[in-house]
C-alpha cells in the first residue's frame, strides 16, 4: 500500500520596503541593524506558491525551487525554519498521543515564484514567508503572523514582513535572542486603499551580489552606512509611520525615494562597491522626476531593492497619467532594454499568506 502523504499549499505575497533593511547585527539569528517598513503587494500579480508535504517514503528534506532540487539540510536558512517548526510539532505530538507523528517524517517542498528570482523583486521575502507558512500549516500549528514572522525572519529578513498585508514594519528589537525582532502591521490596506504600484522589470537576470552578502560587505566597510543606521533611519521610521497614518502621499513619496537613494549610496560606499542600478533604472528615476515636475508636486515615488528593477508608488487618481508616462519611457528611454516589461497598476493587499489547498 502506498504511504500516506500529508500536504498543504499556500501562497505568499511580495513586499517592497519604503524604508530599507540593509545590514545585520547578528548574522546567525538574522537580526537587523535597523528597523524597516514595507508595503505588501497584491498576490494577483507577484506571488510565491509553495506546497509542503511529508511521507514515510521521503528520504531527505528537499526543496524544489522553480524546478531545481536543493537539499534543505545543506542550507542553514532553510533548515533553521524547518527545525524550529518541527520541534514545536514534536512537542505537541508528545503531549497528545492521538496526533500523527509526522514530525518524524522528511518534508518535500515545491515552490514556484511567478516573477524573477534573485533579481531585486523580493523573491526571498515571498519565498521564505510561503516556506514557513506552508510547513507551519502542514504541522497544524496555529501561530499568529507575528510568531511566524520570527521564524521566517531567520530564513530571510524581509520575509517577516510578507506575513502581513497592508503597511508593515519590522521592528529591529533589542534582545540578544531576537525574540522581539518581529513584523507588525502599521496600518491595514483599508486605511489607504488608493495606493498603487507599477513594477518595471529592467532585467530579470539573477543579481551578481546576493542581498545577504551585499549587506554584510556594507556593514564591514561603509562609513556612510554607520551614519544611516545611527542618525537617519530611527527618525525616518517615525516620519514614515506618521505619513502613512496621515495618508500624506507627498511625505510618503519623498521619504521613499530618499531612502532608496541612500541605500544605493551605501552600496556605492561599500568596498568593493556594489552597483545594483543600471541605465534603465536611472532612466526610470529621471521619468519619475519629470512626472513630479510636470505635476508641480510629488505624485510618484520610485524605489529599488537590491537589483535594477523599479517599483513606482502612486495613488489611483493619478494612475493613467503615470502609467502613460512610464509606458512612453519604455519606448524611448536611453538604456531601456528589450526585457523591460510594460508597467501595470498593482493594488496592495491585506491578505498575507493564504492557504490554497
Ligand atoms: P531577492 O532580491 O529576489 O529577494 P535575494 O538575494 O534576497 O534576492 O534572495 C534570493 C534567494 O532567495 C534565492 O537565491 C533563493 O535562495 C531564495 N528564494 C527565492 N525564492 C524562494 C522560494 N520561493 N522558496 C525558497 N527560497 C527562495
Ligand atoms: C534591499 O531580506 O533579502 O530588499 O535577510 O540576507 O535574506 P537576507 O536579506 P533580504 O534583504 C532585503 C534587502 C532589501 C530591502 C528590504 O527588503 O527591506
Ligand atoms: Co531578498
Amino acid at each position: 500500500m502506498a504511504e500516506k502523504v500529508y500536504q498543504c499549499t499556500v501562497s505568499a505575497p511580495v513586499n517592497i520596503a519604503v524604508i530599507k533593511y540593509w545590514g545585520k547585527r547578528d548574522v546567525g539569528l538574522n537580526l537587523p541593524t535597523n528597523s524597516s517598513l514595507s508595503v505588501t503587494l497584491s498576490q494577483d500579480d507577484l506571488r510565491t506558491v509553495t506546497t509542503a508535504s511529508c511521507s514515510k517514503s521521503f528520504e531527505k528534506d528537499t526543496l524544489w525551487l522553480n524546478g531545481n532540487a536543493e537539499d534543505i539540510s545543506a542550507s542553514k536558512r532553510l533548515s533553521v525554519c524547518v527545525q524550529e517548526l518541527r520541534s514545536v510539532r514534536q512537542e505537541l505530538e508528545n503531549n497528545n498521543g492521538s496526533m500523527d507523528k509526522i514530525s518524524q517524517l522528511k518534508v518535500h517542498v515545491v515552490s514556484e515564484n511567478n516573477f524573477p528570482t534573485a533579481a531585486g523583486l523580493a523573491s526571498s521575502a515571498a519565498g521564505y514567508a510561503a516556506f514557513t507558512e506552508a510547513i507551519a500549516r502542514l504541522y497544524d500549528l496555529t501561530w499568529t503572523p507575528t510568531e511566524l514572522s520570527r521564524i521566517a525572519r531567520q530564513g530571510s529578513g524581509s520575509a517577516c514582513r510578507s506575513l502581513f498585508g497592508g503597511y508593515v514594519s519590522w521592528e529591529m528589537g533589542q534582545l540578544h535572542s531576537g525574540a522581539d525582532s518581529v513584523a507588525v502591521q502599521v496600518e491595514p490596506v483599508e486605511h489607504w486603499p488608493e495606493m498603487r504600484v507599477a513594477i518595471m522589470v529592467a532585467s530579470a537576470a539573477k543579481k551578481g551580489v546576493s542581498s545577504t552578502s551585499g549587506m554584510q560587505a556594507t556593514v564591514a566597510s561603509s562609513t556612510l552606512f554607520q551614519e544611516r543606521i545611527k542618525n537617519i533611519v530611527p527618525g525616518r521610521m517615525q516620519a514614515m509611520k506618521q505619513a502613512i497614518r496621515n495618508r500624506d502621499f507627498e511625505t510618503f513619496a519623498n521619504l521613499t525615494m530618499t531612502d532608496s537613494n541612500q541605500f544605493h549610496a551605501c552600496c556605492l560606499d561599500t568596498l568593493p562597491p556594489i552597483f545594483y542600478l543600471n541605465d534603465t533604472s536611472r532612466a526610470i528615476i529621471r521619468v519619475v522626476e519629470n512626472i513630479n515636475a510636470a505635476a508641480g508636486k510629488t505624485i510618484a515615488a520610485y524605489t529599488f531593492d537590491a537589483g535594477p528593477n523599479a517599483v513606482v508608488y502612486f495613488l489611483e487618481e493619478n494612475s493613467s497619467f503615470i502609467l502613460d508616462a512610464l509606458h512612453a519611457v519604455s519606448k524611448h528611454a536611453e538604456g531601456w532594454n528589450e526585457s523591460a516589461r510594460n508597467p501595470t497598476s498593482v493594488k496592495i493587499d491585506d491578505v498575507a499568506a493564504e492557504t490554497v489547498s
